[in-house]
């Protein structure tokens, strides 16, 4: 009997003492993206993981899988919705494939004439609704982080749009883009980003879009001739998380966590900016790819061809959030 009683007290001891051990296991956030770790979308996530940590004491451990190496695109929105990882960073571009084509409103041509626009969208009510319709999807958004206006490369110069013709591109999964593409005579192909170099460099593409980091840290100098500085449109991140585990955090950790976000989205918006600002003499610098500015004649004929796309689309994204963009875009005398 009195060994009984024995086994059962030294059964609830070690029960307590392994609670406690669970009680003092930290969360473990996992995010990943598919970028360098030197991009400002890799330095963000890092910059989030610094505060997040320090913040919650140890209470939370954010584990960053930068460059595609724990899923890739294609892979990772499923694996957020099945919670296999927390938090993704993914292009705005990349949830049409989820059912919410709106966000390709983000990859219609010249829709965004300016940051100040841009952010009139991403900091304003039309992005916090845009966030509003992930949640059916069981996805939380947290914030917008900037990537840049994007540039055109190739293995054969791009001036006028009859230059594209003919040409095989490189896509993310959007319609929007699919459409900007074709209006240009380009055969688009849809491809993950961890496969882009590879492409170009066997020729199954031609060339592509892209911000001026991605395309410096990817090293797409070396398999490309030619860039031009045409700033034609605009790629951006959703910084998002899973609905469930976000819903389950506990309150305190929580607000800890939104506004290490918020700092770390102000920081990456100002990075994304300089690094872009940069990213043309360094990627000059490489002497590998020809780098120039479209003229001002060229460019009004590259967007002549582009701008079409935004009707083209209106069934697509919803012509009640493209309006809502010249809205904003009104709002601060800009015309399209
Ligand atoms: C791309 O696929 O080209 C980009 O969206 C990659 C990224 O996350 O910047």
């Amino acid at each position: 009997m009195k060994r009984l009683i024995f086994r059962a007290a030294l059964g609830t001891t070690l029960a307590l003492a392994s609670a406690s051990a669970l009680a003092q296991q930290p969360i473990v956030i996992k995010f990943s993206h598919v970028v360098a770790q030197s991009t400002p979308k890799g330095q963000a996530a890092e910059r989030f993981k610094q505060l997040a940590e320090t913040r919650t004491n140890g209470r939370v451990k954010i584990e960053v899988y930068p460059n595609s190496q724990l899923y890739k695109d294609g892979e990772e929105m499923e694996a957020l919705q099945l919670g296999a990882v927390q938090i993704l960073a993914p292009s705005t571009s990349k949830f049409g494939p989820l059912g919410l084509p709106q966000f390709e409103l983000f990859d219609l041509p010249y829709i965004f004439p300016n940051r100040e626009v841009l952010h009139r969208v991403t900091l304003g009510p039309l992005g916090k609704e845009l966030f509003r319709s992930l949640e059916a999807k069981g996805i939380v958004g947290l914030g917008y982080w900037d990537n840049g206006f994007k540039v055109m490369s190739a293995n054969r110069p791009l001036h006028t749009p009859a230059d594209y013709k003919g040409l095989k591109m490189r896509i993310k999964s959007s319609k929007v883009l699919d459409a900007q593409m074709r209006a240009l005579g380009v055969q688009p192909q849809v491809m993950a980003f961890s496969e882009v170099y590879q492409a170009m460099q066997t020729g199954v593409v031609d060339g592509s879009e892209n911000s001026l980091p991605n395309f410096l840290t990817q090293k797409f100098y070396e398999v490309q001739k030619y860039l031009a500085l045409t700033y034609h449109g605009y790629d951006g991140y959703a910084v998002i998380v899973n609905k469930k585990f976000c819903d389950g955090l506990p309150a305190d950790i929580r607000s800890t966590l939104d506004k290490a976000m918020q700092e770390a989205t102000s920081y990456e918006n100002e990075l994304s900016l300089k690094e872009n600002d940069e990213g043309v003499a360094k990627i000059k610098a490489t002497g590998r790819v020809q780098v120039y500015d479209i003229t001002p004649d060229e460019q009004v004929a590259l967007r002549k061809a582009l701008l079409p796309v935004h009707k083209e689309m209106e069934s697509r994204i919803g012509k009640q959030w493209i309006d809502a963009v010249y809205k904003e875009a009104a709002a601060v005398g800009v015309r399209y």
